[in-house]
Parts: structure tokens; C-alpha cells; sequence
């Protein structure tokens, strides 16, 4: 469960791009405070420099969430796992949502903008951000999931 107090933050490519501005809005109705760290238009740009700012920020603790979105999900959350203590879970379903942060502890969802639905996207975002870890047997393995 990610508290609303603090900052959420959201990047995209440009395949993510009109997904990302959808669940902002949402997200900001519902009382969020959001940190987007772009893209900011449909213009074609690299997911890699839009993914590390907010996955260094998520690995240095100035953030606690992000959600980031490219036309798969795969390159962003390719990216977002490059940085220490950041778990970054690519989900289609809000039930997968549900267990990356159960059993992974994600701190950072991916999407597929380019393969689900606006509707299911934004129930997988509640999901992730409203459920918390079970810790126990998860939590030996997640400390053992860095290098
Ligand atoms: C952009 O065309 C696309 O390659 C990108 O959004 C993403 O799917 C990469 O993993």
C-alpha cells in the first residue's frame, strides 16, 4: 500500500505517452500527488532516458512508486531494473499487480500501453498501489535478488 502523502511518479515513450496522461488524471482526482518525469507529446523518444530518472529516484528513496509505461512494458521495466533496490513488475492484470506486490514488494509497475485497455490499465494501478507486501518468506527472498 503506497500512501498517498507522498509523491507517485509516472514516465512513458511515446507509446505510453497518452496512456501515462489518462491515469495522471485519475490518479490526480483521486488525490495523488504525481511526479511526471515525461515524455510530455506523442513524439518519438528512447524509453531509457525517461525510465532511469525515475528509477534512480525510486533507488535513492526520494520517491516510493512509479509506474511507468512504454509500448510493451519490456523495455521501460528492462530499464527501471538496472537500478539497485528498485523491483520493477510488468502486469496486464490487475491480479498480477496484486501479487507483484505481495510476493515481490514491487516498487515500480510497468504497463503495456500498446496491448491493454485504459479501463484495466487503471484498475491495475489501484491494485498495485493499494495492496501491500506479505513480507515473511518473501522478504528472504527479495534480499536476494540484488547482486
Ligand atoms: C517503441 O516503438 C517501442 O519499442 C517501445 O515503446 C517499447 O515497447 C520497447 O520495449
Amino acid at each position: 500500500m503506497f500512501d498517498k502523502n507522498f509523491p507517485l511518479g509516472m514516465a512513458c515513450d511515446h507509446a505510453g505517452f497518452e496512456l501515462k496522461e489518462y491515469i495522471k488524471k485519475e490518479l490526480v482526482s483521486r488525490g495523488y500527488e504525481v511526479k511526471d518525469y515525461g515524455t510530455h507529446s506523442g513524439e518519438s523518444v528512447d524509453y531509457p532516458d525517461y525510465a532511469h530518472p525515475l528509477a534512480a529516484d525510486v533507488s535513492e528513496g526520494k520517491i516510493k512508486a512509479g509506474i511507468l509505461i512504454c509500448g510493451t512494458g519490456n523495455g521501460i521495466s528492462m530499464t527501471a531494473n538496472k537500478h539497485k533496490d528498485v523491483r520493477c513488475a510488468l502486469c496486464w492484470e490487475p491480479e498480477i499487480a496484486k501479487l507483484a506486490r505481495q510476493h515481490n514488494d514491487a516498487n515500480i509497475l510497468a504497463l503495456p500501453g500498446r496491448y491493454i485497455s485504459p479501463e484495466k490499465a487503471l484498475e491495475t494501478v489501484f491494485v498495485f498501489l493499494e495492496t501491500g507486501f506479505e513480507g515473511g518468506r518473501h522478504q528472504r527472498r527479495i534480499d536476494k535478488i540484488n547482486l
